[in-house]
């Protein structure tokens, strides 16, 4: 075989050989193994020194053509490589790597969940701020201002005689204050009480309110919408119990109970060993409430009606501590995604 021979099979045999490689590694190899110092072409171009000079010109063209069009196929072909190499196969049975997606708190999803009932029932959302006036908070609630249960709820004063509001029912007031009958929306949102930090209560907390202004209303419409709710939020199989309560902004007013879901009744730390949970007030709108907001109440009734929401929050998952609503682990967090 003469040199050309030689010349021309390593050209075939490292081409193959560079089209099937796969990896880097791979496509190196057979660079050392032709083009390297020690390579079977390099040793043919160092040979050339002992050809005749016909035979030197004739081979010596040839290897370096090879040489230099192998040095590109190999280029090529590790740049395809860093996108397609041995290392990255890939294997689609594999699991996939998978990102946190950020969910909804706990807290968000189950106001979104009551609103959406509320919502269902022909409910309008109406929304308000956090720090709100003595009048919005108190005073349009009935409240006056030496009045004792102003005392009950144990207020977060700010300057300027402004309070973080101690319930939603505020916008309440300013639906009332600001639209004409009929009205019939919930307000959800954030409350503040500076109270005593435990299992069962915090100082900032949620609570959805509801309402509705028309002719005609009747404590009727109100049991009807709440034991629906009640039924849709946690199920059917629940027990009520209606108890007359007060409130200055209600009157008649009463408190709805529920049967206990976590301990079935029998008695837990959150039922505070009663088997029931106190999950809402309601009542019919008192008159001085319609009337401060300009509404007639000899031609207007309505009725309205507050909970909060991290105890039906609590009720419905078997969560036994309100403060791990706040805590901000992810290892509970992460139970409600
Ligand atoms: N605002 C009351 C509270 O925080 C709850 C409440 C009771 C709201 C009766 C209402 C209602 O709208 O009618 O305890």
């Amino acid at each position: 075989m003469s040199l050309l021979d030689d010349v021309n099979r390593i050209e075939k045999e490292a081409s193959e050989k560079i089209m099937q490689a796969v990896g880097d590694d791979g496509l190196t190899a057979i660079q050392v193994k032709y083009l390297g110092r020690k390579g079977e072409l390099t040793a043919i171009l160092k040979g050339l020194k002992d050809l005749s000079v016909d035979e030197r010109k004739k081979i010596g063209a040839a290897a370096n053509k090879i040489r230099v069009s192998l040095e590109a196929k190999i280029k090529a072909a590790k740049e395809q490589s860093s996108t397609k190499s041995s290392d990255s196969f890939f294997d689609p049975t594999l699991p996939g790597t998978g990102n946190y997606v950020g969910a909804a708190h706990i807290v968000t999803q189950s106001i979104d969940e009551i609103c959406a009932i509320f919502h269902g029932m022909g409910f309008e959302i109406a929304k308000g701020p956090d720090i709100e006036t003595d009048y919005n908070n108190f005073e349009g609630l009935n409240f006056p201002p030496d009045h004792p249960a102003r005392d009950e709820q144990d207020t977060f004063f700010v300057e300027g005689g402004r309070v973080l509001r101690t319930h939603t029912t505020p916008v309440q007031t300013r639906m009332l204050h600001s639209r004409k009958p009929p009205i019939k929306c919930i307000t959800p949102g954030k409350c503040f009480r500076n109270e005593a930090i435990s299992t069962r209560a915090h100082v900032a907390f949620h609570q959805v309110d509801g309402f509705l202004v028309d002719q005609g209303v009747t404590m009727a419409d109100l049991k009807g919408a709440l034991i629906s709710f009640c039924r849709a939020y946690f199920g059917d199989g629940l027990k009520f119990k209606i108890r007359p309560s007060y409130f200055p902004f209600t009157e008649p007013s009463w408190e709805i109970d529920i049967s206990c879901f976590l301990c079935k009744g029998e008695g837990c730390q959150v039922c505070k060993y009663s088997g029931w949970l106190e999950i809402l007030g309601c009542g019919m709108i008192d008159p001085n409430v319609l009337e401060m907001a300009g509404i007639d109440s000899e031609k207007h009734t309505g009725y309205a009606f507050g909970m909060g929401v991290e105890r039906p929050a609590m009720l419905k998952h078997g969560i036994n501590d309100v403060r791990l609503f706040f805590n901000n682990d992810v290892r509970f967090l992460r139970q409600f995604r």
